[in-house]
């Protein structure tokens, strides 16, 4: 173990282990039948996607990322100083760094992630680089309220910080549910930062979950060759391909992948049998408009206090706080 590591103490909320197997089996039973897009991020799969935010086509990482940029100090005017920022997931990191250097004196910061390793490496270099920053890791589950932390200097205000539209990645009903978990989170002063991608033309959408070097059908793959190491599938990567379609309808891209020929999947003892052309759902990524982002924070008990938006309108940032 080394020293950088040693020195930060996670707060291990015990979150309760994920079921994998469970829920493989209970979403192949499904008509459509379904895999759960959770399991995405193994590391193969988190490295798949931090290359996916790096292909031309995929445009909300960098739209979101200059937008934090731009508009930091206006965040930060709209947050307060002295904030314990929490951030929901923990990703590479870029955007914690642009917000955390906009902030007014930012007291602490406290990552929440359900996998330890993924946090641990998330922490180590945000500790090194803002040395007036606590750092107070927490391994749960962020779809619960949670107890934070007591920062060693006590902080003005709680900032929830939920990037990447990951939001977008639950269902309506899901997302005002960790809303109204965010909601008792932040506390009677505090607020939440999110991340939304915006409806724009179906050919923009469209082409970002469809990248031509193929980074993300290789991504939704991996889900595959996951499953197989860890519950004992044996799902042929060659037998099914990825898919994504915007469904404006829904205002959706919804991604499949699709079995190239009739074939039966194994999962511990059990079979599936799959049709040639048929689709198993994979992932939804919602995209807003103003209307019916306002309608989900009204429907956990919050509202909307200030709005970024990129000059283009793709990909915003919402300030919500208690209404
Ligand atoms: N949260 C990301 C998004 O919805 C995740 C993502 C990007 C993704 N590309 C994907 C999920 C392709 C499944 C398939 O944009």
């Amino acid at each position: 173990m080394n020293t950088a590591t040693s020195q930060i103490a996670i707060t291990d909320l015990h979150p309760s282990p994920d079921d994998i197997l469970g829920d493989v089996l209970a979403g192949l039973s499904g008509k459509p039948k379904r895999l759960p897009s959770k399991y995405f991020y193994d590391r193969r799969g988190s490295e798949l996607f931090e290359l996916i935010t790096r292909q031309p086509e995929y445009y909300p990482t960098r739209v979101e990322l200059a937008l934090i940029a731009d508009s930091g100090l206006e965040m930060a005017a709209a947050v307060g100083p002295h904030a314990h920022v929490v951030e929901y997931g923990s990703g590479s990191g870029r955007k914690t760094r642009l917000l955390l250097d906009a902030l007014v004196d930012p007291v602490a910061y406290t990552p929440v992630e359900i996998s330890r390793s993924a946090l641990l490496a998330s922490v180590e270099r945000l500790d090194r680089e803002f040395d007036k920053v606590e750092v107070l890791p927490v391994c749960a589950d962020f779809t619960q309220p949670l107890a934070l932390p007591e920062p060693a200097n006590p902080a003005e205000r709680v900032l929830l910080f939920f990037p990447g539209s990951t939001l977008g990645n639950f269902t309506h009903d899901e997302s005002v549910r960790l809303l109204l978990a965010m909601r008792e989170t932040m506390g009677e002063h505090g607020s939440a930062l999110i991340g939304i991608d915006l409806q724009k033309s179906p050919e923009l959408l469209v082409a970002a979950y469809n990248d031509a070097a193929g980074v993300t059908a290789e991504f939704t793959l991996n889900l595959l060759a996951r499953l197989n190491r860890e519950v004992g599938s044996d799902f042929d990567l060659d037998g099914f391909a990825h898919r994504a379609v915007y469904e404006p309808a829904v205002g959706r891209i919804e991604t499949f992948l699709d079995s190239l020929s009739d074939q039966v999947v194994r999962v511990q003892g059990r079979q599936f049998a799959f049709a040639a052309g048929e689709a198993m759902q994979v992932e939804y990524s919602h995209k807003y408009t103003d209307a019916s982002f306002n309608e989900l924070a009204a429907r956990a008990g919050l509202e909307v206090a200030r709005s970024w938006n990129d000059p283009r309108d793709w990909f915003g940032l919402r300030l919500l706080q208690r209404t």
